[in-house]
């Protein structure tokens, strides 16, 4: 391909966020010498469609990464621990969207529209991490009104798609709601309950303090990338039956009073980000619009009127395009144009 430079690997293709990260790559045109694609034993062999062309899937072994120049993982955080390291050592950057490098403090964690300049921090281990789905939605929004107001304390609740748990979770909602409605018996398999017509307040496992791994996630995330550790941040999440799209309801506690018109007005030109809020008109951030588009959507923006300085929200993105597959493409392109 004629002026492009790069040669990039994806691993974990077959996978939801994988095979989202290969259509990035086509819709943005990133500048690709090759292509890769790796993934299990399993697919090795299976053809995937990039631009017109087929590639077929590698099996993903310690040889895969030579002469790669970038790598983005996804497929799973035990893989991302083994072979990310392995990769480095070959002289790729790794780009990953597990929760296995987040917290390193010598792993910048990046949502490009809050701190790219993070991205420089690549140097010391060779990996930039990709944060949570629930975290990127949520700081792209408060980033914006962090640098105005100063933000004291975030709650959040969120309403998590099954997208975000992988490909066998959508089948899961699927086939439960078939079953369902023609009167069958159906199977419990991803999930620790049924999840058509329900919602599961439990997203990856419980820890000692009685919070979920992905609650935790998203305290300790936020105040990463918005590097302000001291942000109090409080979160319950939950799994809903919806395929694609988080929402999430934020309240947020500001150190200096911000009005809602005012906030409206920081988030319409906040790049990344689409004012959607006409209540009266029944318009407001909905899963079925962010799905399938990269912008995050915000609106039943209010004041909180039972603290002086507290605003309302309501934040909804396809968790597989921004949440993961978008993010770690812009990623790689901040990569390309300025540090390879
Ligand atoms: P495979 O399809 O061969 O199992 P999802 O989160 O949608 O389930 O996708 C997970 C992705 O991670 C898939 O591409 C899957 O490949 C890949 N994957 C899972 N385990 C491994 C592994 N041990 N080595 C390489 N790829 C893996």
């Amino acid at each position: 391909m004629p002026g492009s430079n790069i040669n990039l690997a994806v691993v974990g293709a077959t996978g939801a966020v994988g095979n989202q990260m290969i259509g990035c790559l086509a819709e943005r045109n990133f500048p690709l010498q090759s292509l890769k694609l790796l993934a299990s034993a399993r697919s090795a062999g299976r053809i995937l469609r990039f631009k017109g062309d087929s590639v077929p899937v590698e099996e993903l072994t310690e040889n895969s990464f030579q002469g790669v120049h970038i790598a983005v993982f996804s497929a799973g955080a035990g893989t991302s621990k083994t072979f990310a390291p392995i990769a480095v050592k070959a002289g790729c950057v790794v780009v990953d969207n597990s929760s296995a490098w987040r917290m390193d403090p010598e792993v910048p964690l990046v949502v490009p529209e809050v701190n790219s300049h993070a991205i420089a921090g690549y140097k010391k281990k060779g990996i930039i991490a990709n944060p949570n789905c629930s975290t990127i939605q949520l700081v792209v929004p408060i980033s914006a009104i962090h640098k105005e107001v100063g933000v004291k304390r975030i709650v959040v609740s969120t309403y998590q798609a099954v997208s975000g748990t992988g490909k066998k979770a959508i089948d899961e909602l699927l086939d439960q709601t078939r079953s369902i409605i023609n009167f069958l018996d159906y199977k419990i398999k991803v999930y620790p309950h049924r999840i058509a017509f329900n919602c599961l307040p439990h997203i990856d496992v419980f820890l000692d303090n009685g919070y979920t791994k992905e609650e935790m996630k998203m305290v300790n995330e936020t105040r990463k990338i918005l590097e302000a550790p001291s942000i109090g941040v409080t979160a319950t999440t939950v799994r809903v039956p919806v395929f694609f799209g988080h929402s999430e309801s934020v309240n947020i506690e500001t150190h200096e009073h911000i009005t809602a018109e005012k906030v409206k007005t920081l988030l319409e030109g906040t790049p990344g980000v689409k004012l959607v809020d006409d209540p009266q008109k029944s318009i407001y951030p909905l899963a079925t619009d962010a799905a399938g588009q990269d912008l995050i959507l915000v609106g039943r923006i209010r004041e909180d009127e039972s603290i002086p300085n507290g605003i309302n929200m309501w934040i909804v993105a396809d968790n597989i395009r921004k949440g993961a597959a978008t993010n770690a493409i812009q990623i790689a392109e901040v990569l390309e144009k300025e540090y390879l």
